[in-house]
């Protein structure tokens, strides 16, 4: 197994209790434990989502034999074509605790948008309308475009979240400071840029480790200062906006954020548009190779109070056989 590896964490309202391990997802656990979304992209990438049954056949998710979680892009059927790819939600929901990623690689590409977030889609207010977005709160925990060798780590709340953050990896002289930056409610939400290595093939060449997580129980008393630490303390605003909140992989393809961009990045001279670059690259099988998540272990650590306010659905029966 290559030792490249990656600590993403996300501790909403943890205290310093123990924290004990209440769900471990690995390999076919993907499958099992998490939704295939399959509607339009809500970020208008160019991109079309496959349920599980399409993404299996197509080959788009796979589970090694060592238990390795593959999950990518495909060529289009047709030319035009937006490119076939996978968005897997959760079936759990998360009301607080230490969730760690435990990942080999990550998409890598011009065109590329590849995220790993949590979310609460539902406003209690509004009855789960899907418009009631970022009301329930959503935590990107790490996510990048075309060739960004650093991550973007964001907040997106409800109006009254404004938030400080903490990061060993800002600019000094930030560096170790908590500093107040921003509302969480605006539009591209409040972030924080992440480190060279964070992402990208910057990341993926990274000869990383982890701590042992593979106890039961984890104390994170001795950690140093992350690369992102949202305050949600009470005089932040943010202490109530962060709801229950369900974990998401995705990989889009230009739109909001990408194709946006696109001009602007350093893949601007391989053609006009984002769009037009992805058509160019569909008999390019360098370019699709590097289109994947490889997920060695998704797990959650929680006090009982945490694991009680939350919910862990049933697993799907994801059938005997993989995509070959
Ligand atoms: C799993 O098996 C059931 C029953 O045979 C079938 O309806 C379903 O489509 C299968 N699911 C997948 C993902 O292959
Ligand atoms: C969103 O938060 C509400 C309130 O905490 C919770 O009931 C609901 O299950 C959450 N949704 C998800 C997907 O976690
Ligand atoms: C950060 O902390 C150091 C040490 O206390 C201080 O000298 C510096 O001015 C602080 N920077 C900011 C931006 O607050």
């Amino acid at each position: 197994m290559a030792a490249t590896t990656l600590l993403a964490i996300a501790l909403l309202h943890t205290a310093s209790a123990s924290l004990s391990i209440r769900a471990r997802y690995r390999g076919a656990d993907f499958l099992e434990h998490f939704d295939f979304f399959s509607a339009d992209d809500p970020t208008h990438g160019w991109v079309d989502y496959l349920d599980r049954g399409d993404a299996m056949a197509a080959g788009l998710v796979d589970v090694a034999d060592d238990g390795t979680f593959f999950m990518g892009a495909g060529r289009p059927k047709t030319a035009s074509a937006r490119l076939p790819s996978v968005r897997i939600e959760g079936r759990h929901s998360i009301a607080g605790g230490l969730t760690v990623l435990d990942i080999e690689a990550m998409p890598v590409g011009c065109g590329a948008w590849p995220a790993f977030w949590m979310c609460n889609q539902t406003d209690p207010a509004t009855a789960g309308t899907p418009a009631a977005w970022p009301a329930g709160g959503e935590i990107d925990v790490l996510e990048g475009v075309h060739l960004s060798r650093v991550s973007a780590t964001t907040l997106h709340a409800g109006p009254g979240c404004s938030r400080k953050f903490k990061s060993a990896y800002a600019a000094p002289p930030y560096a170790g400071n908590e500093t107040w930056n921003g509302d969480c409610n605006a539009g591209t939400g409040c972030g924080i840029v992440g480190a060279e290595g964070g992402m990208g093939a910057g990341f993926n060449d990274l000869g990383g480790g982890l701590p042992d997580f593979s106890r039961d129980e984890i104390d994170t008393a001795d950690w140093r200062l992350p690369v992102a630490h949202f305050s949600l303390a009470d005089d932040t605003g943010c202490g109530d906006a962060f709801k229950n909140q369900k974990i998401i992989f995705n990989l889009a393809f230009c739109g909001d954020w990408a194709g946006n961009v696109w001009g602007a990045s350093t893949c601007a001279d391989r053609a006009a548009t984002c769009e037009a670059f992805l058509e160019s690259q569909f008999d390019n099988d360098d370019y699709f190779a590097h289109l994947h998540f490889a997920v060695n272990e998704v797990s959650i650590f929680q006090t009982d109070a945490q694991f009680r306010d939350s919910r862990y659905a049933p697993p799907r029966p994801a059938n005997a056989s993989h995509a070959p």
